[in-house]
């Protein structure tokens, strides 16, 4: 019997991975620790809140107390740390949240884990999920981050992700923490807040709302269907090797425009709609300061190592998640109610602001 604390499972990859864990794995208990911020959310789960091996309890990672008190009542053995503030624009309005969620919090979890175990670490694992906006950004057309790659962070965001792994895996060095980091690439799929690219332009596209493109639209990312990142983790939490890291990509490239345009395409189709009718909604508005060119992983050591690959094609991948986004329109308005809807105007003014007109 494993007991595990996934950190962050209401929220979009938490979510993802707990009913992953939850419905394979009937003999291990899975504690959902989360705050609950506005990115979290207890209705991503509501398929898997009464099997008798999930629990969730709410609690903020930065309460040193709290978590110690959880790991104690659960016997932890094994942790999943996903809890975090993840969204770039936001961290470049409040860099201070960040810091506080990303890295204090990850310390305070390392610290309680450190002192529960106590040394005997034999069938302990403190898995630690990070991002490959660490590396920083990549030329058009040249290269792949490997777990080599220097770091080189350039947003709020990805700084205090950075200082978070350098804290796991100074633990791991100096206490023998067992510990394993990976850094993986964009995810995609069901559950996503409507702040990230993806699903803020197919609620916009639903509504007719201005799509509102950083600058030109060039920089490019490298896009994983969500439920191919939550096998890799299981992957990993099961068979990798303590104090090593893998990268994790979907090794599908796409400039922001090229995605644009693929989302319309499809979300237009699903509605109903004439091809390209959304097209008009495409907005450029002025570019995320520091916005990194782009992302692309070599994923090669956790494919030889291991053996995962991604199973979900791009177009597949996106098929599936813009049905689910427009199938779960209820989900999508109660999310963007209330306090995103204020925070949008924080961010752009207002609505018309984000489009440029
Ligand atoms: P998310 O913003 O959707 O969810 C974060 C979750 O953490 C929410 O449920 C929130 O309530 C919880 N949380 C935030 N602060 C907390 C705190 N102080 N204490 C306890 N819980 C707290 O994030 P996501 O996109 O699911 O990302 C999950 C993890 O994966 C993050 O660590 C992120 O850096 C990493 N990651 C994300 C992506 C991506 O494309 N989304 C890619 C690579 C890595
Ligand atoms: P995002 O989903 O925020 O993920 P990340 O910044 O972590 O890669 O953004 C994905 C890409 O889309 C990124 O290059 C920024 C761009 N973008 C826009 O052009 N407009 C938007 O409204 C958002 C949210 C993102």
């Amino acid at each position: 019997m494993k007991h595990i604390l996934i950190t962050g499972g209401a929220g979009f990859i938490g979510s993802h991975v707990v009913r992953l864990f939850v419905t394979k794995y009937p003999d291990y208990r899975i504690v959902n620790f989360d705050k609950l911020t506005y990115a979290g959310n207890l209705e991503n789960l509501t398929d898997v809140e009464r099997r008798p091996n999930y629990v969730f309890e709410r609690g903020d990672i930065c309460d040193y107390e709290r978590v110690a008190e959880v790991l104690r009542r659960y016997d932890i053995d094994g942790i999943i740390h996903l809890a975090a503030e993840s969204h770039v624009d936001r961290s470049i309005e409040d860099p201070f949240g960040f810091a506080r969620t990303n890295v204090m919090g990850t310390l305070s979890l390392l610290q309680a884990a450190r002192l529960y175990w106590n040394g005997a670490w034999e069938g302990k694992c403190f898995y630690h999920i990070s991002t490959d906006e660490v590396y920083g950004a990549l030329p058009l057309g040249g290269g792949h981050f490997t777990e080599t790659t220097r770091y080189d962070p350039h947003s709020p965001y990805s700084a205090s992700k950075a200082s978070g792994d350098h804290f796991v895996r100074a633990f791991h060095d100096t206490y023998g923490l067992p510990a394993i980091v990976t850094n993986c690439s964009n995810n995609y799929g069901p559950c996503q807040f409507p702040e990230k690219l993806i699903p803020l332009f197919i609620n916009n596209i639903r509504h007719g709302r201005p799509l509102p493109v950083y600058g030109r639209g060039e920089n490019v990312r490298d896009w994983l269907y969500v439920e191919d990142h939550a096998r890799a983790i299981d992957t990993i939490f099961h068979r990798g090797r303590i104090g090593e890291t893998y990268n994790i990509g979907g090794g599908n490239e796409r400039s922001n425009m090229a995605l644009v345009r693929e989302l319309i395409r499809t979300t237009d189709r699903l509605l109903g709609r004439p091809e390209g009718a959304s097209e008009r909604l495409i907005t450029h508005v002025a570019d995320r300061p520091g916005h990194d060119l782009r992302y692309a992983i070599d994923a090669s050591k956790l494919r030889n190592e291991l053996g995962w690959r991604p199973e979900v094609p791009f177009g597949e991948g996106l098929e599936r998640t813009v049905r689910w986004y427009l199938d779960n329109g209820e989900w999508l308005d109660h999310v963007t109610s209330g306090a995103y809807e204020r925070y949008y105007e924080r961010m752009y003014g207002s609505r018309a602001a984000a489009s440029g007109r």
